[in-house]
């Protein structure tokens, strides 16, 4: 292992996840360039309730606050991101001091309060220039990602318990690229896939970049989904594999074993170069691993132009976004990682987790939010279960410490521990942050 994860020494990291165009507001200040969803909430149609990340939790200004949430909670760790248009406007090029110097107070105080800063360096929000560039369709992208990951470095890497180097990959390549639900609204369907395999490159480039600038721990976070087969029809079982290639072993094989699988070989054909999956395929010191629920697949229908399609999951409880509440799916996910990539998986880390209730405050403005206590009780024991099966898992940050911009959802759907008045920014704490602070306490 390069770097020292114990660096902020712990036994399990406990804390919760927040991303910056979701939480920061501010995107005019301090010299910040916009960003691909500035551009994409500002067509019309895209976001749900007509809304943008312009305000969100205005974390820019609050930041103390969100971080006296944390120390309340007992948290050790808070992954957050760092607004790429913000340090490097254009995309490239030197710092923007202004910009830098936000991630500057978060991270000492965070130290202050003993909590582990874990920095992700892009969470989906690209300088809008370089996306006028091509964005992640094109190669130069992953080289300008790995130049923007050494001023980083250079400005925050003495004080970062580790860092991510992407959130989700794959989700950033299918609703941004493929299907077009989120920035930057590309219809590409697997020609996306280019944009997946530029982000992986980029990935590979910006290891190389942290470890050339210091010893910080380095994950890759990917969303992971345990993939079941809608029948046992052979055709039914083959979409099935050829989904989890997409969604989870493009984002696995690639990094930790320095293959594409199978399934992909054409696609991979006409994007990856020679030499390119030694780059990406970097010894990382965790992996960051978000669930949310898993999901079924059948054969496509005669006019369908993908080889898959999702069919939704009958028979489970579910998220006031509509989602599954499998917890199961969780012990299954992480065993058969382990199970699968044995000695090449590092100690992994969940660094999301977590769920959309449509929570109102009470006549006493509390939040009673009852069923998101139930969702993350069960998820953090499905943890539980994986580390008695002898998977090391080393952390659980809930999504989310707060109410925020959920991307093409607006503010419609609220995934806080937190609740978020977003006419005033007052923040009140629900029901399941008093039940996270006790868990945490209990430890393992
Ligand atoms: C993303 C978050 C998002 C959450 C809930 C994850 O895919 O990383 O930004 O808010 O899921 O949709």
């Amino acid at each position: 292992m390069t770097g020292d994860v114990t660096r902020v020494s712990t036994d399990f990291w406990w804390g919760a996840a927040t991303a910056s165009y979701q939480v920061e507001g501010a995107v005019d200040e301090d010299g910040r360039g916009p960003s691909i969803w500035d551009t994409f909430a500002a067509q019309p149609g895209r976001i749900a309730d007509g809304s943008s990340g312009a305000v969100a939790c205005d974390s820019y200004h609050r930041w103390s606050e969100d971080l006296d949430l944390l120390s309340g909670l007992g948290a050790n760790a808070y992954r957050f991101s760092i607004a790429w248009p913000r340090v490097q406007p254009p995309g490239h090029g030197g710092v923007n001091p202004r910009g830098v110097a936000y991630y500057d107070r978060l991270v000492d105080g965070l130290l202050e309060r003993g909590i582990a800063p874990f920095a992700t360096l892009f969470h989906w929000d690209l300088p809008q220039p370089l996306q006028d560039a091509g964005g992640w369709m094109v190669r130069e992208t992953a080289e300008r990602f790995a130049e923007y990951a050494a001023v980083v470095a250079d400005a925050l890497g003495d004080r970062v318990a580790a860092w991510g180097t992407l959130n989700e990959p794959f989700v950033h390549m299918a609703l941004g690229y493929a299907f077009g639900t989120h920035a930057p609204g590309e219809t590409l369907l697997l020609d996306a896939f280019a944009a997946g395999h530029h982000q992986l490159l980029g990935h590979g480039l910006a290891v190389q970049a942290l470890r050339a600038s210091g010893d910080v721990p380095v994950m890759l976070v990917n969303n992971l989904t345990p993939v079941r087969a809608a029948s046992a029809s052979p055709e039914d079982a083959a979409a099935a594999q050829v989904y989890d290639a997409f969604h989870n072993r493009m984002f696995l094989d690639t990094v930790l074993r320095g293959t594409y699988p199978d399934e992909l070989a054409d696609a991979a054909g006409a994007v990856v170069h020679d030499g390119d999956l030694a780059t990406v395929a970097q010894p990382l010191d965790l992996l960051g691993v978000n669930y949310y629920n898993p999901t079924l697949v059948k054969a496509p229908g005669a006019d369908n132009p993908l080889p898959f399609e999702l069919v939704p999951i009958e028979g489970y409880p579910t998220t006031g976004f509509g989602w599954p509440v499998v917890p199961d799916g969780l012990t299954e996910l992480l065993v058969g990682l382990r199970d699968t990539y044995g000695d090449a998986l590092p100690p992994v880390v969940v660094t999301e987790n977590g769920c959309a209730y449509p929570d109102e405050p009470g006549p006493n403005g509390s939040v009673d939010d009852a069923d998101r206590i139930a969702y993350l009780e069960s998820h953090v024991d499905a943890v539980g279960a994986a580390r008695e099966a002898g998977v090391d898992v080393r952390g659980y940050l809930a999504w989310s410490l707060l109410d925020n911009f959920e991307w093409a959802e607006g503010y419609t759907q609220r995934f806080g521990i937190t609740r978020v008045d977003f006419a005033t920014g007052e923040r009140t704490p629900k029901a399941s942050y008093a039940w996270f602070r006790d868990r945490i306490a209990r430890g393992w």
